[in-house]
């Protein structure tokens, strides 16, 4: 388990993080969001000695991190951080070696990644002939080439095409499956909402949300109505207790609160229109994303 203990980096006059206090645990992904300059790199960073702490503290296993906690982490940086001339292969083995790891050991992990993430017809290729999402890839095998405990990755999905995206996706779930701790930063809120099982959500460097992803949903007082209809569209003034959030082409989301008469927004949406479909759900990680950073 990676946990963050009221962290604090004031850079200048920014608080990057300001008393952060969260955990990732093991075996799970968890979703580390927050708009841009919240201090989600910083706290990456710090993870990995990269930035020393004003005051708090990363613990890893409830002990505090060194050298030898750090030689069985995985880091993907914002900043990629290969040799971009070097062969692709030549500067995955190197970097195992770096790791104390034995010749015919990592050529064999080398070589599997290689082939799992589609790249070994690259292999002999430098790293800066390959597109962004190839090198995106070599990035995540430098990071797991020491079969880390814990993975950290810094916008690992960002440029990545759907395909690519979704096979990055499914060896995240798998590493963290197999029992590693795994905590990635992303923008792509759909994509973590279908993914992680954690989440958590900072701003200005402090947390402002976090937990399990369906436990935080299902804790908003909060209900959100999704009506599809067929005909003029109704006239949703009249229910004192809802919100249009959306509305397009006979597709209207209303936001409602716990006590609204359901019946009465089917009668509603009856009076003017034919009803299509009426689902009735918590907020999706987007909207508690927007209120948890607008609060
Ligand atoms: N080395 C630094 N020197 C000065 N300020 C810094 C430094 N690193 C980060 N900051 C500031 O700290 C704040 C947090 O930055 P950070 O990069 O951690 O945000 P982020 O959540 O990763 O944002 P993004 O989503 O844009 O990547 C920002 O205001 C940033 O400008
Ligand atoms: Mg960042």
């Amino acid at each position: 388990m990676l946990e963050f203990d009221r962290a604090t980096k004031q850079f200048a006059r920014v608080a990057a993080l300001d008393d952060c206090s969260f955990v990732a645990k093991s075996g799970r992904l968890t979703g580390f969001l927050g708009p841009n300059g919240a201090g989600k790199t910083t706290a990456m960073r710090a993870v990995f000695g990269l930035v020393e702490l004003d005051a708090g503290a990363v613990r890893w296993n409830d002990a505090p991190i060194a050298t030898a906690e750090r030689a069985r982490f995985g880091y993907m940086p914002e900043e990629r951080g290969l040799y971009p001339r070097m062969r692709v292969r030549d500067q995955l083995l190197y970097l195992g070696r770096l790791c104390g790891r034995g010749r015919v050991d990592v050529n064999r992990s080398v070589n599997t990644w290689l082939e799992q993430l589609g790249l070994a017809e690259r292999a002999s290729d430098r790293l800066d002939a390959l597109s962004h999402g190839n090198q995106q890839r070599v990035q995540l095998i430098a990071a797991l080439i020491n079969e880390p405990d814990l993975l950290v990755l810094d916008e690992p999905f960002s440029g990545l095409d759907p395909l690519a995206i979704a096979s990055m996706a499914e060896l995240l779930a798998t590493v963290a499956q197999a029992g590693a701790t795994v905590l990635f930063s992303s923008h792509q809120l759909d994509l973590v909402e279908d993914l992680c099982e954690d989440v958590v959500i900072i701003d200005h460097g402090r947390v402002v949300l976090a937990g399990e992803l369906e436990a935080l949903r299902a804790a908003v007082p909060d209900r959100f109505v999704d009506i599809h209809t067929r005909g003029p569209a109704p006239d949703w003034s009249s229910l004192s207790s809802a919100r249009v959030v959306a509305c397009h082409d006979g597709h209207t989301r209303l936001r409602v609160d716990r006590a609204t008469d359901l019946g009465q927004v089917i009668g509603l949406a009856r009076h003017t229109a034919d009803l299509v479909s009426f689902a009735y759900q918590p907020p999706t990680l987007s909207e508690l994303f927007r209120d948890a950073v607008a609060s």
